[in-house]
């Protein structure tokens, strides 16, 4: 019986403790600032601007592929960027919240492009060599214009 109690109550503390990590490490994907593993891109691509006009077409290319399946930038990501997408829970460090106005401010177009054409090593980020260029750019643009504005 007194062992019965005791497993109960160490149950009960497990999972407590369960449920309290789990909220602190959920909380991570939503951070902003954000904490970035990710290397500065070689200079000429770090200081390259997206050589894409923001129109339409592209937004529409872009916002395609990041949300299809082959492609899956959501599944880390999240559909609206801000980092929780379903798989998000397994990594550290936590996918990109592309939502985070002071991260995104301090990240230029080039080394958003190195990242996803690279991906980023010793992390969940994958390379992407089966993206064109142009697309790289495309998605450049998606992640852009998912920058909460207030
Ligand atoms: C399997 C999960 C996963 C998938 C799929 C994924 N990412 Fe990531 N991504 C991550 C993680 C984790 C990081 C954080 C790496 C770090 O801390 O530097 C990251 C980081 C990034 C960065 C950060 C660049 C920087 O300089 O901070 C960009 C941009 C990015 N991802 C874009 C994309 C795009 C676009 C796609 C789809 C083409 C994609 N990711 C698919 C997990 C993923």
């Amino acid at each position: 019986m007194i062992k019965t109690i005791t497993d109960a109550l160490y149950t009960t503390r497990s999972t407590a403790i369960f449920l309290a990590l789990l909220l602190a490490s959920s909380h991570a994907y939503s951070q902003c600032p954000q904490y970035r593993k990710i290397a500065q891109a070689p200079s000429a691509l770090f200081n390259q601007p997206n050589p894409l006009e923001l129109t339409r077409q592209h937004l529409r290319a872009g916002k395609r592929a990041y949300k299809s399946r082959d492609v899956g930038c959501y599944k880390c990501h999240g559909k609206k960027g801000t980092g929780d997408g379903p798989l998000a829970l397994s990594f550290a460090p936590p996918p990109r919240n592309f939502t985070c106005a002071e991260t995104m401010a301090s990240i230029p177009d080039g080394q958003l492009f190195w990242g996803i054409k690279h991906g980023v090593p010793n992390t969940a980020m994958p390379a992407h060599p089966a993206l064109s260029d142009e697309q790289i750019w495309q998605l450049v643009l998606v992640l852009r214009g998912m920058v909460d504005k207030d």
